[in-house]
């Protein structure tokens, strides 16, 4: 997507052709920093501390970062130790392992002397495929939007969305915006409520910068905000992104997107969650009790960064020295409160039917 006219990708291989470009996303939306990745263990911390986040970014994140540990050494203990290294830095979202897993099984049965050039191609189509497939969501979750639209011309549809799912969270384009860019493109009037997303904010600080330098109609609400806007008909639809979709059609994504599909679902809201199927996980029978739930540091919740008023980007304590706090990066949305999933194949039901009968390879793989 476009920054100050610019197009952007949130992570490319560098005209070097060997060290990795990302967005420094901890430092939007007040300094646009890139970051170069030159090794595994700068990729695997980036992704640990959030330099780079959103589950499609993870994975791309790491295959960039099989590459770099193949241009550094290219034994089979190498793939071992870059895969355990990358692995280990988030539990949640699937797309990680699933990257790894793509990385893995390509390399390993070549010789060394092919795996490092072999790394960096897969790597690059990785990225490829998923600003694909998200375009594929732009289109398939485009018709929800028109359709709402028709029924009242001329007015905006009105869009709630939760975290960021938005072209930072992937390569480009993003999962859930992906129909609203779409929408705004051909001219459909959209606007979107943002949660601001505590602990870290991720749709204040992310979703409204990218959103505004789209120009896309936005309101940045404070999370406990969405029920009351759908009680007061002003949400046509929720669009959310996920870490992970379990076989059953239950949708792990930010922690606060159940309570919002719990609201959605008692005011007759439709709830959507738009997904790459890579998010999929068919060794997941049940999600609410099978998915790893990330804890991170208290500090996310205890303290806040932003700018001063004289630019200065600071970061202050709001909760009361020797408070306990709890920091639950996910939650779990039942497959029952999910209105249709917005895949690169389709809309679909959230159910292990509809999700087989659509990627039947990912089912043959996860048997594997
Ligand atoms: O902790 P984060 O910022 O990585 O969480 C991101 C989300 O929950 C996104 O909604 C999800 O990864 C989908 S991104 C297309």
């Amino acid at each position: 997507m476009k920054v100050d006219g610019k197009h952007f990708r949130s992570i490319w291989r560098a005209t070097d052709g060997w060290s990795v470009g990302a967005i420094d996303q901890r430092r939007l939306p007040h300094e646009f920093v890139i970051a170069r990745l030159t090794n595994c263990a700068e990729a695997a911390e980036a992704i640990r501390s959030m330099l780079v986040r959103g589950a499609p970014l993870i994975g791309a994140t790491a295959a960039y970062g099989m590459a770099l540990a193949m241009r550094d050494d290219r034994s089979d203990g190498a793939i071992d130790r870059a895969y355990q290294m990358l692995i280990a830095t988030r539990p949640t979202a699937i797309n990680l392992k699933w990257a790894l897993e793509e990385m893995r099984r390509m390399l390993l049965p070549l010789p060394p002397s092919a795996r490092s050039d072999a790394a960096y191609a897969r790597a690059d189509d990785i990225a490829d495929e998923d600003v694909d497939i998200n375009q594929g969501i732009a289109k398939n979750g485009l018709a929800l939007i028109e359709t709402i639209a028709a029924k009242r011309p001329g007015e905006a549809v009105n869009v709630l969305t939760h975290c960021n799912a938005g072209w930072l969270a992937t390569v480009d384009w993003g999962t859930a915006t992906a129909p609203i860019y779409l929408a705004h493109d051909r001219g459909i009037k959209v606007h979107v409520w943002v949660d601001e997303t505590r602990p870290r904010n991720q749709g204040a600080s992310l979703t409204a910068w990218e959103l505004g330098h789209h120009g896309v109609a936005h309101t940045v609400i404070p999370d406990n905000t969405g029920g009351h806007l759908m009680q007061h008909g002003q949400v046509d639809l929720a669009i959310v992104g996920t870490d992970r979709v379990a076989a059953n059609g239950d949708v792990c994504n930010k922690i606060g997107t159940y309570l919002k599909a719990l609201a959605a679902h008692d005011n007759g809201v439709p709830f959507y969650v738009a997904l790459p199927s890579p998010t999929i996980d068919f060794t997941v029978a049940d999600g609410v009790t099978q998915i790893p739930i990330e804890q991170r540091g208290g500090e996310e919740v205890t303290h806040m960064t932003g700018a001063t008023r004289d630019g200065r980007i600071e970061t202050v304590r709001i909760v009361p020295e020797g408070s306990p706090v709890a920091n639950y990066a996910f939650d779990v949305t039942p497959a029952r409160l999910v209105t249709g999933l917005i895949t690169e194949r389709g809309v679909l039901q959230a159910d292990r039917a509809s999700l087989s009968a659509a990627f039947p390879e990912r089912i043959a793989t996860a048997a594997e």
